[in-house]
């Protein structure tokens, strides 16, 4: 294996389960009985905008009881030592990989703890809670402020550059996703248009997508992708 490889890494919400953080469509994937899809919209916003800030502020606040797990700290020394090109693109809106060490990140869906004026469109670090009475810190408007994450039916962020890496690719780890949201759920196709790209996918079960994989790793990441990290670095610092 050529020490210049284009590793390309997608994650999704399995790579934090095993920190607590609940997964999407799961056993546990219901919120109060709402499907994911019915609090995460522009219309469900606009509908009941108490009810969506209530499912993130509870959201953000559980950010403050969880840490990395093994599978976080194995990503971010694999990106430490790796020699080729790297990036790390994430569905996740907790900051557990950057908690862990994770630099060269996207987060393609947001993140939990900004918030975003839909007035003036800025964006500022936020860890309390939002409500339709928050004032706006730059243009001082109420009512603008939504969490900065990207709903079902907006444009996931930083595409061009994810596309980019996709292209030049020739490693690409699709890891604790359940394939079933587009753009991401459409990376390995894109990936897989170099001939010579390895693709791996790592999750405890079979997906929408898993048969686009020559490789499949199934077990938890907290287990499975330390052993991998490892088996890659010294693979490649052998050559
Ligand atoms: N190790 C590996 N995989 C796991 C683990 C684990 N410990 N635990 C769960 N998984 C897998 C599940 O089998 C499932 O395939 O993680 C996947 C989680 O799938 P989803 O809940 O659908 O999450 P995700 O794919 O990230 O959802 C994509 O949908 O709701 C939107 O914007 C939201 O970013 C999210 C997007």
């Amino acid at each position: 294996m050529s020490a210049e490889r284009n590793i390309v890494i997608l994650t999704g919400a399995g790579m934090s389960a095993e920190s607590g953080v609940p997964t999407f469509r799961g056993v546990d994937g219901l919120w109060e009985g709402h499907r994911i899809e019915e609090v995460a919209s522009p219309d469900a916003f606009r509908r009941n905008p108490e009810l969506v800030h209530r499912f993130y502020n509870l959201r953000r606040a559980a950010l403050n009881t969880v840490e990395p797990n093994a599978g976080h700290l194995a990503l971010a020394k694999l990106e430490r030592e790796w020699r080729g090109n790297f990036l790390l693109v994430t569905q996740n809106v907790d900051d557990l990989h950057e908690r862990a060490g994770s630099e060269k990140l996207i987060h393609m869906h947001g993140e939990l703890r900004k918030a975003r004026c839909e007035c003036c469109g800025a964006v500022f670090p936020w860890t309390q809670e939002l409500s339709s009475g928050t004032r706006c810190r730059a243009c001082g408007e109420i009512g603008g402020m939504r969490p900065h994450i990207v709903w079902f039916g907006e444009m996931p962020f930083e595409m061009e550059t994810i596309m980019n890496a996709l292209k030049s690719a020739d490693l690409f780890l699709c890891i604790g996703t359940s394939g079933m949201v587009y753009p991401a759920a459409g990376f390995a196709q894109m990936a897989a248009q170099n001939r010579a790209c390895r693709l791996v996918e790592f999750n405890i079960e079979s997906t929408e997508i898993s048969r686009q994989f020559r490789e499949r790793v199934i077990g938890p990441v907290s287990v499975e992708l330390p052993k991998f990290v490892e088996q890659l670095l010294s693979d490649s610092h052998r050559q």
